[in-house]
């Protein structure tokens, strides 16, 4: 259900993003499209995205993110830390400056933000990371905030934020941990050490890893794949398996029983 106009090519060029449909509508496509920045993103980065989140036709169900030139992500645009800020942005950093107890804008400032990333979890949609050269900070928790990873075999993951004096504060620490458990999250943020797409591999925070001239091919070859089972279908085991983790045996039984009785009634619906 489109809610909003999509953002128009100029707006998501100030957010440093593209946006392109493939020909069925099926598939969006986010190119994150400030290499020469090795394609850092700004406040306007992450609401632009939350805005293509509300705005994507229904028929879109795969949606994958890629980067280009030669890295994925160099997280926050670090200008934004810097006095200036970013022209024709909101600086939380110095909004924390000048009004340090305004912890609820400060809040709201960083939800809007999150937003940008929350919606690739959405059932109806399954989202891909298309990941070559660096993803670091805000960029490797944009991978995480994807479904599902494809790395090219020179990928470099980093969590920056702790060195930084900062948290990963964009979604990233749930999925993290999920992946590859609390101990070791802790020491890949703690020590912001780079992980490569050998050990991501090994991590499981990497579905696939493949030589970097063969990218482009393997997600594709992926995305073709997750659309060979009816949207209804995939929505509904989408939503059922990210409550699995959240639920007992008996819950999940439960919720297994609610989805399938659905489904059961939808297919005799069309015969
Ligand atoms: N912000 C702004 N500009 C950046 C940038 C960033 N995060 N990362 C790279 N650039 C710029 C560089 O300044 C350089 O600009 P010039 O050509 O004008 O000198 C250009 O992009 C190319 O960068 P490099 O020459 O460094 O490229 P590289 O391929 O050798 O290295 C890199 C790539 C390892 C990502 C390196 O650029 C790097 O370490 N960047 C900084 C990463 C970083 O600390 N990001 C912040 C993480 S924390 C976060 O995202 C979230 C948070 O804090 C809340």
């Amino acid at each position: 259900m489109a809610e909003a106009a999509i953002p128009s090519a100029e707006d998501l060029a100030a957010a440093g993003l593209r946006l392109e449909l493939d020909t069925a509508g099926a598939v969006a496509t986010i190119t994150l499209a400030r290499p020469r920045r090795r394609n850092a993103m700004t406040g306007r980065t992450w609401t632009t995205l939350a805005h293509v989140g509300h705005s994507l036709p229904s028929s879109v169900r795969i949606v994958v993110i890629t980067g280009e030139g030669p890295s994925f992500s160099a997280g926050i645009d670090l200008a934004m830390f810097g006095p200036e800020g970013v022209s024709g942005e909101t600086s939380l950093f110095r909004q924390a400056g000048t009004r340090p107890r305004d912890r609820a804008a400060l809040d709201e400032g960083i939800a809007e933000y999150q937003a940008g990333y929350l919606w690739l979890r959405r059932p109806d949609i399954v989202s891909v990371a298309a990941v070559r050269g660096h993803a670091v900070g805000a960029g490797f928790q944009l991978a995480l905030a994807c479904d599902l990873r494809v790395l090219a075999d020179d990928a470099k993951l980093c969590m920056k934020e702790p060195a930084l004096g900062l948290v990963p504060d964009l979604t990233g620490t749930k999925p993290l941990v999920e992946l590859v458990g609390v101990n070791r999250a802790i020491e890949l943020c703690l020590t912001a050490r780079t992980v490569s797409a050998e050990e991501a591999r090994e991590l499981r925070l990497a579905e696939l890893v493949v030589p970097g001239s063969d990218l482009d091919d393997a997600v594709a070859d992926l995305v073709a794949a997750l659309l060979a089972a009816p949207a209804e279908a995939a929505a509904a085991t989408k939503a059922l398996l990210l409550q699995a983790q959240g639920n007992t045996l008996e819950e999940q039984a439960r919720a297994e029983r609610a989805a399938q009785v659905e489904r059961l009634i939808a297919l005799s619906a069309q015969g």
